[in-house]
């Protein structure tokens, strides 16, 4: 690659990671791409400009400051394709299961997002819990309310951030304080859309809880909403527990199964994102496929609530494969780090006897998410042109990682054990827009 006309602002080295494809289906080789003493070259305006070999640095670039991070991981910034901003501070609130855990806690905390100044102030501080983590994108739920959805945007903004988030639409089975009339919830999703979707890095998603808590006259008008704004995101949940399925099946007898009812209403889509997907069958996946939509594996989260063992295997099988992304599912996961989240979707992979290699889960939790949200020619890889949204990991972060290096041979055992034993205290630094915001910061300038 050449260096274009731009000057770099600043140059990252240490031991760079990227992918080109999914490992799964590429194969390692092909998929990754990195270097052991690697460079990123970050423009003014906050884009990656270069990235390769050190030794490589074209001249242009070679001037700027260069900050080093020596046997440090640096990763595009990772994203979290499902991730709930009203339930950011009940995380660990035990029920027998979901739908329990929704009415004795979900819902009463969501209903506190009414009040502005609770919202506003809760913007920050889940901001700040997302990027102290090494989270520099988000598909966000927010509550029902549109004025909460509008203090997440404004506050995303203020820090550059890339995220996309949409007030709930709810109209049923759920309290009053956190349910509206169908057509006001289209007129305030429509509301929405207008004043932030396509402004700087926000995008809107059209958020239906799930068809549990959404009449038929409700799917219908969402339908109509994404279908006058086709790049908008859908985003709602899909096959998470036994007992929800059974609800649905109650709710909408004429379906044929839970896919079917979102699909009735125009809802399984390309941009759709569905999170869980635990219990599809073959004739789900193959619906799911067909529409290039994406399912979002929530692995604290299903593990916490005892919602079943996602099958990593049957959903994204090679005939039919369905788009897989993963996300914490805070408040439902137990922890705002994707590093755990990885840990976790390994071991459910390993009781369901399914293969997930540290590059799968560094794979999806990047270009993977980047992908299924329709953002990778924006983030997810440290290709040039991309937004500098860039995280840095130590390996040696606590002494159980740094005990666990002396055994490391290869990239895939730094990287695993990173997966396996890391969190927050291994997130060195966060860029975004090429400006650090978080991070142990230990850097060492030139
Ligand atoms: N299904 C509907 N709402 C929710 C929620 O808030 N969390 C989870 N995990 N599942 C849901
Ligand atoms: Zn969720």
């Amino acid at each position: 690659m050449t260096a274009g006309a731009q000057t770099a602002a600043r140059v990252l080295r240490g031991r760079t990671v990227s992918f080109r494809e999914d490992p799964r289906v590429a194969g390692t080789d092909r998929a990754v791409r990195g270097h052991d003493d690697g460079a990123v070259a970050v423009g003014a305006e906050g884009r990656i400009l270069w990235h390769g070999a050190f030794a490589d640095l074209p001249k242009a670039y070679a001037g700027a400051p260069c900050e080093r991070y020596d046997g440090q991981v640096i990763l595009p910034g990772f994203i979290d394709a499902h991730v709930h901003f009203p339930q950011h501070r009940m995380l660990a609130a035990p029920a027998h299961d979901l739908l329990e855990w929704l009415d004795r806690f979900a819902f009463p905390e969501e209903a506190r997002y009414a009040a502005e100044d609770h919202a506003a102030a809760a913007a920050e501080r889940f901001l700040d819990k997302l990027v102290s983590h090494g989270t520099t994108s988000a598909l966000v739920f927010s509550s029902v309310h549109a004025q909460a959805a509008d203090c997440l945007f404004r506050a995303a903004r203020r820090r550059g951030l890339c995220l996309i988030t949409g007030a709930t639409m709810m109209d049923r089975n759920a309290p009053d304080a956190v349910t509206q009339e169908a057509e006001a919830s289209a007129e305030a999703s429509a509301r929405l859309i207008a004043s932030w979707h396509g402004i700087e890095r926000l995008r809107y998603a059209l958020t239906v809880r799930f068809a549990i808590t959404s009449s038929e006259e409700q799917l219908r008008l969402a339908g109509a909403l994404l279908a006058d704004h086709p790049d908008c995101i859908l985003h709602t949940h899909l096959s998470e527990s036994a007992a929800e399925i059974e609800m649905v099946q109650r709710l909408f007898p004429w379906s044929r199964d839970y896919t079917d009812v979102y699909a009735r209403f125009g809802l399984v889509g390309e941009t759709s994102v569905f999170a869980h997907g635990i219990h599809l069958s073959e004739r789900e996946c193959q619906a799911l496929h067909d529409a290039g939509s994406m399912v979002v594996h929530c692995p604290t989260s299903n593990a916490f609530l005892g919602s079943g063992l996602f099958d990593i295997e049957h959903v994204g099988a090679t005939r039919r494969p369905v788009r897989v992304g993963i996300s914490t599912d805070i408040g439902g996961g137990t922890s705002y780090s994707l590093l755990q989240t990885l840990a976790e979707a390994y071991k459910i992979a390993r009781l369901k006897g399914c293969r997930f290699s540290a590059f799968d889960g560094f794979y999806l939790a990047t270009l993977g998410n980047a992908r299924g949200l329709g953002l990778d020619g924006e983030i997810g890889t440290l290709d040039a042109g991309r937004w500098a949204d860039v995280v840095v990991l130590d390996p040696e972060a606590t002494p159980v990682l740094a005990a666990r290096q002396e055994l490391s041979e290869s990239l895939e055992d730094v990287l695993f054990s990173l997966m396996m034993l890391g969190d927050d205290r291994a997130v060195r630094a966060v860029y975004v827009k090429g400006e650090k915001v978080a991070g142990r910061d230990r850097a060492a300038a030139d």
